[in-house]
């Protein structure tokens, strides 16, 4: 699969994000080490912490299917005004959990070019167990 073909998923499935308090929709792809796909959206709640992000949803299906590692995840979101939606710190760390030095990070907003980033980039020092 290309890092093209990862980031329509994560675009489609940004499509189904549940997002009536801040609407702004994220959607997320991950390709894992048997080259199996998850995504995941963000879903939000009416008791605002309960939400949960688009990484957090792509990650479960990875694990509920066996994935063990992340080869590339690919996040769309954001805008003109915001920029592109870079994972949250909290993303980084879950991300940090089943990524390794050869990770790849792609994020994408609506119309801009894409970047891609290691974990180190995003989330240097990491904390591991
Ligand atoms: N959000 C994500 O889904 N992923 C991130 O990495 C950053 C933020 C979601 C959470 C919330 O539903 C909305 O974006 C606004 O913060």
């Amino acid at each position: 699969m290309t890092d093209e073909e990862l980031l329509d998923a994560a675009r489609t499935v940004r499509e189904m994000a549940y997002t009536p308090y801040s609407k702004f929709r994220v959607g997320a792809a991950i390709i894992d080490d048997h080259g199996n796909v998850h995504v995941g959206c963000n879903v939000e709640n009416a008791a605002y912490p309960q939400g949960s992000c688009a990484e957090a949803g792509a990650i479960s299906a990875m694990v509920a299917s066996g994935g063990q590692r992340i080869v590339t995840i690919a996040v769309v979101g954001g805008g003109e005004k915001t920029g592109a939606c870079t994972p949250c710190g909290g993303c980084r760390q879950r991300i940090s959990e089943f990524a390794d030095e050869a990770t790849r990070i792609i994020i994408k907003d609506n119309d801009n070019e894409w970047h891609t980033y290691s974990l180190a980039e995003l989330l240097p020092s990491s904390f591991h167990l």
